[in-house]
Order: C-alpha cells, then sequence, then structure tokens
C-alpha cells in the first residue's frame, strides 16, 4: 500500500530503485542467524557479566531482527553476523575477576564474519589478546573506555582490512608500534588517554589513506615524523604530550590540527598559511617563539584560534581583518603588542576574544607594559626565510652589501670556515679565497665521519624524523641549559675540535638528535641587538645539501648584558664524508652510478643555493669532496662554507667606503668566485667518475686532458678510465654526459667555465638518461611491475 503511493508520486525510474531496495529489505529481515552464532552471543552476554545493555537478549531473540538502538546493534548478512556494537553505560567498573579477556576474545573470533565491531565502557580489562588478528575481516574496531592494557598487540598487524582502529581511553602502554604501516587502508586512528609513549615512528607518513590521527593524552616525545604526504589528513590531534621541538610538516587538507601542552619550541611555518580548510587550530601552552602571523585570523575556514600561552612576538594592527566565521580567538599570554583588531569587536555573531597577558595598548590591567615584551623578545629566536632564489637581488644586493659586511669582515680578518683543511687548500695551490680558515682543524671532518659511526640507532630514528620541508628543523634559539645539558656541560669528550674563535662541539639534544655547536668567545662589550644582523644572514644558510644553520644561542653577562660567548648550532650529518663512499676502498662500501650523479647534483644544488639563495651570497667556498657529507638517506651536503662571523671588531665593519671603481672590482671578483666553486666542484666531479682521488693540480689538468680525448673514442675507452666498482652499471650516454661537464668545469679560464646552474642541468639530464637506462635494462630481466597493480578490492559499509 504505501509502495503504491510512492510510485505513483515519484514516477517509474525512482520507483524501481525503491523497489529493489524493499526487495533487499525483506531478504534480510528473513535473516536467520547460524544457531552456532546464536550461541556465541548468548556466551558473549555471560562472560561479559550480563551487562543491562544485554538484558534483551535470552534463546528466543531473534538477533538479526531486533531493532537496533544507540547501544545494541546486531547486523547480520547471509546468516552471519558483519556488525556487533555494544556500548556500555559510562564510567563502569572493571568486571569481576573471574572475567578472562582471554576467555571472551577466544568467544569473539567465532564469528570470524565480523566486519564492524564496537565494544566500549563494558569493563574490559587486560592485555588485549593477540588472537583479535583471526576476525580478519574487520574493517573498524572500537574497543574505547575499557581498561585494557600492555602493549598493542603485534598479531593486529595482519589486519589489513582494517580501516579504522579506535582504542581511546584505555591503558595501553608501550610504544607506537612501527607495523601500523602494513594496515594500509587505514583511515582512522585514534588512541587518545592512554599511556603510550616512546617517540613516533617514522612509518606513520606513509599511512597515506589516513583521514584521523589522534594521540592526544598519551606520553609521547620527540619530533613528529614528516606527515607531508599524508595528503588526506583532515584531523591531527596530538594534545598533552611531550613533542617537539619543530612545527610538524603537513599536508595542507588539515581541518583541525591540535598541538596544544606539548613541547614545540620552532616557529609557526610559511605553509600553515596555506591551509585554506583549517577551521581548528589549537597550539596554546607550548614554547613557540617567533612573530605571530596575523594571516591566521583570515584563513578561509577557521573557526577557533589558540596560540595561548606561547612566546610569539609581532604588533597588531587594528586594521587586521577576521575570517567571519570565526568564533573563538585566544592570544592570552604572548608577546604581542599593537593594537586589539577591531574585526575582534565588531562582529554580528557571539565571537569570544582573550587576550590577556600580551603587551597590547587596551588601556586595561589586562596587560604588561611594553617594555616586558621587548625585553622577553631579545630572547626569541628568529624564524626560517623563505628562500629568495631571485637572480636579480643577488646581483644587486650581493653586490652591494658585499662591499659592506663580508668585504669589512675580511678586512679585519673576523671570518672563518668551518671545516677547513689548510694543508690540502696549500698543496692545491688555487686562488686565495676571499675569506678564508683563519684557523683550521684538520681533523674536524674525519673526526664527524668517524664519530659517525658511534651514534646510537635511536638518533638515526629520530634524524630522520626531523626531516621538515626544507629537510631541517626551523631555526631557532637555544638556551644555554639546552645545549650545556646536550655537551654534558662542555664536557671533553664531546669536543670535535678548535677554531681561532672558539671550539666545536658535538652535542646531543634532549629529543635525541645530535648537533654541532661552534663557541665563539667574544672580546668585546656589545648587546645582542649588535650581533642580530649577522645571526639573521645566518639563519638563512639553511638548505637541504648544506649542514644547516639550527640556532644560536647568547651567553650574556649578567651586569651589562653583553654578550660573552655565541654558539651557533648547526646539522650533524653521520653518514661520512662523499670520498669515504668513493675512493676509500677500506670502507667497503662505494655508491652506485645512479647515486653518484645524485651526490652530484645535490652538490651543485648546494653551491646554487650559496651563490643565489642567500643575500649576500657565498663565493669561493674551496669545496673538496671531503667536505661533502651524505646522511643517512646518502643525501649529499656542503659542510664547509664561507661563513662570514661575527667578532669585537664590528663597529670597523661599517667603515668601509664603497665607491664606484671598488664596486667594478667586486663585480669582477664576484664572478671569478663563482667560477671558483664550479671548479672545485669539477675537481670533485673528476673523483665521482675515476672513483680515486687526485692529489695535485696539475694531476686535474692530466686527467682532464686525457677525458677529453676519451670523450670522442669508443665506449671501451671511456670504460678503461671509470671506476671500476661501477663497470657495466651504468648508461654509456650518462658516463659521456658527467665527463663533459666535468671537462668543462676545470677549463682553466674562469670565464668559460659553465654556470652552476648550467652544470645542474646538464646533471640532470645525466640523471635521466642513466634512469631510463636502467628502467629499460631491467624490464628487460621481467619486471615485477604486474605484481604491483592487482588491484586490491576495497570493501566498504555503510
Ligand atoms: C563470575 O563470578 C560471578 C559471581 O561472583 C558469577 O555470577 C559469574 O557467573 C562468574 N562469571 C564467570 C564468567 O564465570
Ligand atoms: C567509539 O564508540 C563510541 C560509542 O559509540 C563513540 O562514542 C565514540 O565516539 C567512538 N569513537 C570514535 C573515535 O569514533
Ligand atoms: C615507556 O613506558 C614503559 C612502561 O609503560 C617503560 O618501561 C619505558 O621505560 C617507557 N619508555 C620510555 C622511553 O620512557
Ligand atoms: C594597516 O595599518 C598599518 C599601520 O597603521 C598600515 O601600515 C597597513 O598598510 C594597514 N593595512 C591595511 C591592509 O590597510
Amino acid at each position: 500500500m504505501h509502495l503504491a503511493i510512492v510510485l505513483m508520486a515519484k514516477g517509474f525510474s525512482h520507483s524501481s530503485f525503491l523497489v529493489l531496495v524493499i526487495i533487499s529489505l525483506s531478504i534480510s529481515y528473513s535473516e536467520q542467524l547460524q544457531s552456532s552464532q546464536v550461541q556465541t552471543l548468548l556466551r558473549i552476554q555471560h562472560l561479559l557479566n550480563f551487562p543491562s545493555v544485554l538484558s534483551s537478549w535470552n534463546n528466543e531473540t531473534d538477533f538479526c531482527n531486533t531493532e537496533p538502538s544507540p547501544s545494541l546493534t546486531v547486523v547480520c548478512y547471509d546468516e552471519s553476523i558483519t556488525q556487533l556494537h555494544i556500548i556500555g553505560n559510562k564510567g563502569v567498573p572493571p568486571l569481576p575477576r573471574n572475567f578472562s579477556i582471554d576467555s571472551f576474545f577466544t568467544t569473539l573470533v567465532r564469528i570470524p564474519s565480523l566486519k564492524v565491531l564496537t565494544l566500549v565502557s563494558l569493563g574490559l580489562w587486560g592485555p588485549l589478546p593477540g588472537k583479535i588478528s583471526r576476525l580478519s575481516s574487520l574493517e573498524i574496531l572500537n574497543i574505547s573506555s575499557n581498561f585494557l592494557y600492555s602493549n598493542i598487540p603485534q598479531e593486529m598487524s595482519i589486519l589489513t582490512n582494517l580501516q579504522t582502529l579506535i582504542l581511546d581511553d584505555n591503558m595501553f602502554s608501550g610504544q607506537l608500534p612501527d607495523w601500523l604501516s602494513s594496515l594500509s587502508l587505514l583511515a582512522v586512528l585514534s588512541l587518545k588517554t592512554n599511556s603510550l609513549n616512546g617517540s613516533l615512528p617514522e612509518s606513520l607518513g606513509s599511512l597515506e589513506t589516513l583521514r584521523v590521527l589522534a594521540l592526544s593524552h598519551n606520553n609521547f616525545f620527540g619530533e613528529v615524523p614528516d606527515l607531508g604526504s599524508l595528503t588526506s589528513l583532515q584531523v591531527l590531534d596530538l594534545e598533552d604530550n611531550s613533542l617537539g621541538p619543530q612545527f610538524p610538516h603537513l599536508g595542507n587538507k588539515l581541518v583541525t590540527l591540535i598541538l596544544r601542552k606539548n613541547k614545540f619550541s620552532s616557529g609557526i611555518p610559511d605553509e600553515v598559511s596555506t591551509y585554506y580548510q583549517l577551521q581548528k587550530l589549537d597550539i596554546s601552552f607550548n614554547r613557540f617563539v617567533g612573530p605571530f602571523p596575523p594571516s591566521l585570523l583570515s584563513l578561509p575556514s577557521i573557526t577557533y584560534l589558540s596560540i595561548a600561552g606561547n612566546r610569539f612576538t609581532g604588533m597588531l594592527f587594528d586594521n587586521l581583518s577576521c575570517n567571519s566565521e570565526l568564533e573563538f580567538v585566544d592570544l592570552s599570554s604572548n608577546l604581542l603588542i599593537g593594537k586589539l583588531p577591531n574585526c575582534f569587536e565588531s562582529s554580528s555573531k557571539d565571537r569570544v576574544v582573550l587576550y590577556a597577558g600580551n603587551c597590547l595598548t587596551t588601556g586595561d590591567k589586562t596587560q604588561h607594559g611594553f617594555s616586558f615584551c621587548r625585553n622577553e623578545a631579545l630572547a626569541v629566536g628568529i624564524l626560517p626565510h623563505r628562500r629568495k632564489s631571485e637572480r636579480a637581488s643577488k646581483v644587486v644586493l650581493g653586490l652591494s652589501i658585499s662591499g659592506g659586511i663580508i668585504g669589512g669582515i675580511t678586512l679585519v680578518g673576523l671570518a672563518f670556515v668551518i671545516v677547513r683543511r689548510v694543508h690540502l687548500k696549500k698543496t692545491k695551490g688555487k686562488p686565495q679565497p676571499r675569506l678564508i680558515a683563519v684557523h683550521a682543524s684538520t681533523g674536524y671532518t674525519s673526526k664527524l665521519s668517524s664519530e659517525a659511526s658511534k651514534v646510537s640507532p635511536v638518533w638515526y630514528v629520530s634524524q630522520a624524523m626531523k626531516i621538515g620541508a626544507l629537510g631541517v628543523p626551523s631555526y631557532r634559539t637555544f638556551s644555554l641549559e639546552e645545549l650545556e645539558a646536550a655537551t654534558d656541560n662542555f664536557d671533553t669528550s664531546t669536543f670535535l675540535a678548535e677554531g681561532s674563535h672558539g671550539q666545536m662541539y658535538r652535542g646531543q639534544l634532549k629529543d635525541g638528535s645530535v648537533v654541532a655547536i661552534r663557541c665563539l668567545k667574544m672580546k668585546r662589550s656589545h648587546g645582542t641587538q649588535n650581533y642580530m644582523h649577522h645571526i639573521e644572514f645566518i639563519s638563512k644558510l639553511r638548505h637541504r645539501h648544506l649542514v644547516s644553520a639550527l640556532g644560536h644561542c647568547f651567553e650574556c653577562n649578567l651586569d651589562d648584558s653583553s654578550v660573552i660567548r655565541l654558539f651557533l648550532i648547526f646539522e650533524y650529518v653521520p653518514n661520512g664524508t662523499l670520498r669515504s663512499w668513493i675512493s676509500e676502498r677500506r670502507a667497503r662500501r662505494t655508491l652506485t652510478w645512479t647515486q653518484r650523479i645524485a651526490a652530484a647534483i645535490g652538490v651543485a644544488k648546494g653551491i646554487e643555493f650559496l651563490h643565489t639563495g642567500i643575500v649576500p651570497g657565498v663565493f669561493s667556498n674551496s669545496l673538496k669532496i671531503t667536505d661533502v657529507l651524505l646522511d643517512q638517506n646518502l643525501v649529499a651536503k656542503i659542510s664547509s662554507y664561507n661563513l662570514p662571523l661575527l667578532s669585537e671588531n664590528m663597529e670597523k665593519v661599517g667603515t668601509q667606503n664603497s665607491s664606484g671603481r671598488s664596486k667594478e672590482l667586486n663585480t669582477a671578483r664576484v664572478k671569478h668566485e663563482e667560477k671558483s666553486d664550479v671548479y672545485d666542484f669539477g675537481v670533485i666531479l673528476l673523483e665521482i667518475i675515476l672513483g680515486r682521488p687526485l692529489n695535485s693540480r696539475i694531476e686535474v689538468d692530466i686527467v682532464r686532458d686525457e677525458l677529453q680525448r676519451i670523450i670522442a673514442a669508443d665506449d671501451a675507452a671511456r670504460r678503461g678510465i671509470v671506476d671500476p666498482a661501477i663497470q657495466n652499471a651504468y648508461s654509456d650516454e650518462s658516463l659521456k654526459t658527467m665527463m663533459e661537464i666535468c671537462i668543462r668545469c676545470l677549463l682553466k679560464d674562469p670565464e668559460v667555465r659553465p654556470s652552476i646552474e648550467d652544470v645542474l642541468w646538464n646533471l640532470q639530464f645525466a640523471a635521466q638518461v642513466q634512469d631510463a637506462w636502467r628502467g629499460d635494462s631491467q624490464s628487460s630481466e621481467g619486471s615485477p611491475v604486474s605484481y604491483f597493480q592487482t588491484p586490491r578490492q576495497q570493501l566498504t559499509i555503510q
């Protein structure tokens, strides 16, 4: 009857659909549950000690056809139970002593057809038994609000159909397991309010289907792994752990981001302003520093923003704009100055705005005096600066400033290079660079690499985890206490090397990451402001292919606030020098041809950044293959560059007069110095190709001429000269390209050497050719492609 009415009202095409629905409904209504599963349900009722939610169950119950309720639902399909939801009363105590979690799950797994299982607030206690993995069809599991403890069992890694795993509000302990990455369909992972600890596994970053990741109220610590590839991630809740210090690297689809109550102490990266779907951002009660980006107030979707209890600086203007949907803003207890934005007040909606404990000019007692914020802000670090790759700015600014800062520093001999082997420089007899090491420790590089082998595996994990967009954590201020803790009060066992301005130490930070710390003694009394200009420059020396500056720390005289010592903190790169992977055979490890091209590309990118990525550019770096270090992923990083440093004679910097004539000289000099880096690169390339070190400039010249002859000869001749360790594993075309670049870099006349961009382009060409060649040679051996293409059947339940 009902059906007929709908038919008439809706027309034919709709109605046929409806008929189908009704037929299928009636089939499920006549569903009879297998009697074994009936027995299992009754047994479950018994094992759960007859909770009130199951009071309707008895021998007579037609389980498949009872009306579902919010606390109890059984869904059947084909005489089997596919969904079981049992939700007890909130706050139930644990089940009595004679409850056995093991018997309970032994019973439960007799319903292997279960796809959705909810067992919430039932007083379950004990360790979650591994046999839960026998529920192999399981797609959604929610066993929140019980008393389950011990580790999350490893056996769950075979539940590969799992899409939702919710273990909130239990007592699970141990670390977040690495095997989670084998749950490749996982969309929701929620482990809130447990006692999990340890650092987050890097493999989280490979759960590409993840939409919700909720790990709040646990004891996790260390850096958040790179989640940038989780492009579907919408909710990240890490509240109340000890994570940090770097702001996590995330995809830009986030809707909710909660980092509240952790140990984040970096700045907010620019990319947060691109989170166009972000509705809730709560980063309160951390140790964030740096400028508060007012653009957060006007993110297109933002409704909830809290930055309370950090050390954000910056000035607010009354003309700032807010997103009209903004409902809650908490800026309390930061170091903000300026006026309250008008948009905070003028709002049709009930908008909550909190801002006590800043230095805003509100005229009420909720604010500190201006000087409070200024003094506190002095201790606050500098945010990473966006890379300026504009060539034009390099030429204009680079020239005008180089006469000032760098020239001035050179004049008074204040600069030095961080890793420098003086004797090598002399034997090479190259033109003396403008900025040179005043003193150099011969042992620094090799010490670094030999130290690396002693570094514990823990360090490798955390080092890999903290790699962000740039490949390094944000630049920040370090506290003296932190550095003292990292070096065991600058214990001699952490000492690496000595330079004319101070010492280099190896330090291990709280999060486990290892850093190199350069300590500079300041002889003149200057306040921190006098150094900020230089610090700002140093803070820009950050690139994937540089051993990057991570931060600084001032140690000040308590009487007059003058700086006594300045510490500069750098990345510590663990995997030895490029040479140790190319021509030091005793190391018994060698890079493949493909890896060698990649390393060369890395070095060239590093040089390009030094030349054009910062202002003023850094030239004449006297690069050697031993100055190139490899990280745990074999990413090449330049460890030695012309770092203009500071000294007590800083006031002389400004006195240098840059007349028109000296500018011209500078132009020529910069050009020449650019090309001296290109020459050095050529020498590195030569060693990469030959697999043996070259000991003098004369030898380099001889080999270059030999290459020149061979390049036109047949491939057998070329094979005769390349490193025997890579024989037959390279494409001749890519080898030829590399040889050509190498020869051109080593040309005598700096003018005709290629630019670093040109070099880079050719290297990338060589890499492409090599890749294509590898692809060909592999597919002829029969590639495993078909295996990966097997479509995976995805089950969905609604
Ligand atoms: C546990 O003990 C209670 C009485 O204390 C009893 O009623 C119940 O049946 C027992 N449960 C099991 C599973 O043995
Ligand atoms: C787990 O189930 C309970 C009861 O249905 C529900 O309140 C809770 O929100 C669920 N957890 C998640 C994370 O969905
Ligand atoms: C993690 O917690 C367990 C106990 O739950 C403890 O034994 C272990 O030491 C903790 N690990 C760390 C790294 O704190
Ligand atoms: C807001 O005001 C400041 C100073 O009062 C001014 O520099 C800025 O350009 C203004 N911004 C806009 C968008 O009007």
